[in-house]
């Protein structure tokens, strides 16, 4: 019933829906065996192991393309027909070597281009994607870049012109129109890491010529009524677990300025962190980082406090491998259009695989984790999201415990490393019939 009133109240609004599924960080290991020892605790590569291989990932471990043709052939029965899929980055494992690093996300690249033939393809970089970690510099001479860009423009679908490709090729990073209207920007914001020694904010106000691109291309989009998301790897913001800012200073100072002066783009989408999130921007932050670095006078007066309302929300997305702990996760979006051809990002639904069910119970199907649709109010959905969305969620959760719970959950998206010993534990009084249970887990042993 809540659906139907739902569908009915937006019907007048949105004279189109569409979709875009978002898959970021596989880091794809080849040597992944399921396998782990205490030799290499890092990965799975051992040959045999006191546990039992694991097929389709390992807490704590990099998948091979197993687990990665699992995602792509549950996209494909759960939505075949997207009108564009976003590839957000680290493609390549952690451990790999930089002579694997081309071969692996050529092969993580072409198993989409495979199943989904005429789709967009839109990829971006991230820092396990270089060939030495974070270590991405500029064209055009760029051998790793040209190469690349040849696979991704040999399908027809990733590259609209020449000039898309030739921004590729200069810094990694270029724009697609999907849609009559829409603009995805993806930009290489590995360049902006502190960890990314090419660069200095001293010597470089912008790695590859990227923020003077960045700014004509927001431009451009915006003279030409196009709405806007934008797309990169890594996030300009606190990594959220050891206070560690994952750009270098200057240039989220450029970041934040832009979007400053192009309000009209509600959010942007990034990966690298393995977890469900966002972050707000708000006046006092653009403010704040102004001073840091010396902009604006430390005196200059502040946004007052009526006015600090964000007005601009980056997105984190879970992972498809589950190395942090993580069960693996993938988005769907929707975009919709309203009446005046502006295109709105108007819900996602988050899948995940539970690794163990998948492993214990051979249960391989994905599972809906939540639509973020069931925790805004219709006026928000039909805005589309962006910060008011995220702002309200925020504001529940500080005065929900409940809500904060739920939403916990979901960080890690569901993932619960000692399921199985907790549910044995809580089925068997002796040590015998836990073993057994906590070794096969799954439906007969817990009975
Ligand atoms: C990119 O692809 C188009 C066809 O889709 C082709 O005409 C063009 O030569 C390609 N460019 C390069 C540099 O490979
Ligand atoms: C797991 O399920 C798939 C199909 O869902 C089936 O083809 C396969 O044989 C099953 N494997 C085991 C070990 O039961």
């Amino acid at each position: 019933m809540r659906l139907l009133l739902f569908a009915i109240a937006l019907l007048p609004f949105y004279v189109r829906a569409e979709s875009f599924w978002l898959v970021t960080d596989f880091h794809m290991d080849s040597h992944y065996t399921g396998y782990v020892d205490s030799s290499q605790p890092k990965n799975c590569w051992a040959q045999k192991g006191s546990a039992p291989p694991q097929t389709f990932g390992r807490y704590g471990c990099d998948p091979n393309m197993e687990l990665v043709n699992l995602f792509t052939g549950s996209m494909k029965t759960i939505d075949p027909k997207p009108s564009f899929i976003l590839l957000n980055g680290d493609f390549c494992g952690h451990d790999i070597s930089s002579g694997e690093k081309f071969d692996t996300v050529r092969t993580v690249y072409q198993s989409y281009a495979q199943s989904f033939p005429n789709v967009p393809l839109l990829p971006s970089l991230g820092n396990d994607d270089a060939l030495d970690n974070y270590q991405l510099a500029c064209g055009p001479n760029n051998d790793y870049y040209n190469k690349l860009s040849e696979v991704f423009n040999a399908t027809g679908m990733t590259f609209q012109t020449s000039d898309d490709m030739a921004t590729f090729q200069r810094g990694g990073y270029y724009s697609y129109s999907p849609l009559p209207n829409l603009r995805i920007i993806v930009l290489n914001t590995v360049l902006y890491s502190p960890s990314n020694r090419n660069f200095d904010t001293s010597r470089d106000s912008d790695p590859c010529g990227q923020f003077a691109w960045l700014q004509t291309t927001m431009a451009k989009a915006q003279q030409k009524g196009e709405s806007v998301v934008v797309m990169a790897h890594i996030p300009p913001t606190d990594n959220g677990y050891d206070s560690q800012f994952l750009w270098r200073d200057a240039y989220a100072d450029r970041w934040f300025s832009l979007l400053s002066a192009n309000r009209q783009i509600p959010l942007s989408i990034f990966g690298h962190l393995h977890h469900d999130g966002w972050v707000l921007l708000r006046p006092s932050d653009v403010h704040a980082l102004a001073v840091r670095v010396g902009r604006i006078p430390a005196n200059a007066p502040a946004p007052n406090r009526a006015d600090d309302v964000p007005f601009h929300a980056h997105l984190y997305a879970p992972s498809v491998t589950p190395s942090q702990g993580n069960n693996p996760g993938i988005r769907r979006f929707t975009l919709a259009q309203d009446g005046a051809s502006k295109w709105l990002v108007g819900d996602y639904n988050q899948y995940f695989l539970d690794i163990e069910r998948a492993y214990f119970m051979n249960k391989t199907a994905l599972t809906l984790g939540y639509s973020i649709s069931d925790h805004l109010r219709p006026t928000e959905v039909k805005i589309g999201l962006g910060p008011v969305a995220f702002t309200t969620l925020a504001m529940q959760m500080a005065s929900n415990a409940r809500i904060y719970a739920e939403w916990s959950m979901r960080h890690e998206v569901y993932s619960s490393l000692k399921q199985h010993q907790y549910l044995c534990a809580m089925m068997h009084s002796s040590r015998e019939q836990y073993n057994q249970c906590v070794a096969t887990y799954g439906g007969a042993a817990m009975m």
